[in-house]
């Protein structure tokens, strides 16, 4: 097939950008390929393809649309290095894609201008860059918030789409509260039971081996409450109703 007949059946169908890397995406990854929300969370269980498939999205993004800035931004160098290697995986299984210009360990830059730079997540690391057009933020629960209110302002002149993907990890930060807010993301929840490769046999054994509370995390996608925690949040919102005024607020005057 020759670049334009690539280019025109990715520019229909996205999802073929896996296909061509011989992955057929699971109903799940189609539905998130084929969505145009500028906010999307997904809140998945381990190895169900969250990070395959967000990395089929920045290609897509850097391959139709020339003079793409893309971020993708991972709590550590470690996880950094292994998501732009999906992207790069992706990019090399393409029949005759846009002709890389650069390529380095954390950073491809195709010939149609466009860049996909794959970060670990330190403020200094993010500083100085703008007009992101789509930023990628894995393993996002463990993220800090920090970090993250550091970045929102580089989508802010470029309208880019931010896209977070994390398994829970405790009922606090920007994941656990952007999940509560289901105006404002398009979220997508996939638990181990909705991926075909993972086995019921596996699963009965890691439910053994982990125990209740750390399996309904990492395969069923719930949000613990934190190890440390005396009061459960339930409990703490609860105790809060606006006829009690606090003890010690600034604005009650004295
Ligand atoms: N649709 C798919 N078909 C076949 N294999 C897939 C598919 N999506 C992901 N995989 C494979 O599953 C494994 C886990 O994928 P990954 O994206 O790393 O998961 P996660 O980020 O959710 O832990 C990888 O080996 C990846 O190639
Ligand atoms: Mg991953």
């Amino acid at each position: 097939m020759n670049r334009l007949a690539c280019d025109l059946l990715i520019a229909l169908e996205p999802a073929c950008l896996m296909e061509q890397a011989c992955l057929t995406p699971d109903p799940w990854q189609a539905r998130v390929l084929s969505s145009d929300a500028v906010q999307i969370l997904l809140l998945c269980a381990r190895q169900v393809g969250k990070s395959t498939v967000t990395a089929a999205m920045a290609l897509y993004r850097a391959i139709m649309w020339p003079d793409s800035l893309i971020l993708l931004l991972s709590p550590s160098l470690r996880q950094s290095g292994e998501l732009f290697r999906k992207v790069v995986a992706l990019y090399r299984a393409q029949t005759d894609p846009v002709p890389i210009e650069a390529v380095s360990s954390l950073r491809l830059e195709l010939a149609n201008g466009s860049r996909i730079v794959s970060l670990p997540g330190t403020e200094s690391t993010i500083r100085g860059f703008s007009g992101v057009r789509l930023l990628i933020v894995d393993e996002a629960s463990r993220v800090p918030d920090e970090l993250y209110f550091a970045i929102r302002p580089m989508l802010a002149v470029s309208n880019g789409r931010l896209v977070a993907l994390s398994t829970p990890f405790g009922k606090r930060g920007f994941f656990f509260n952007a999940w509560q807010n289901e105006s404002e993301w398009q979220r997508f929840k996939v638990t181990a039971a909705d991926c075909p490769r993972v086995s019921s046999d596996f699963l009965t054994r890691e439910r053994r081996s982990l125990g209740e509370r750390w399996f309904n995390q990492e395969y069923l996608c719930e949000f613990a409450e934190p190890v440390d925690a005396v009061f459960s949040l339930e409990v703490i919102q609860r105790a809060i109703t606006p006829e009690v005024r606090p003890l010690f607020n600034s604005s009650a005057g004295g």
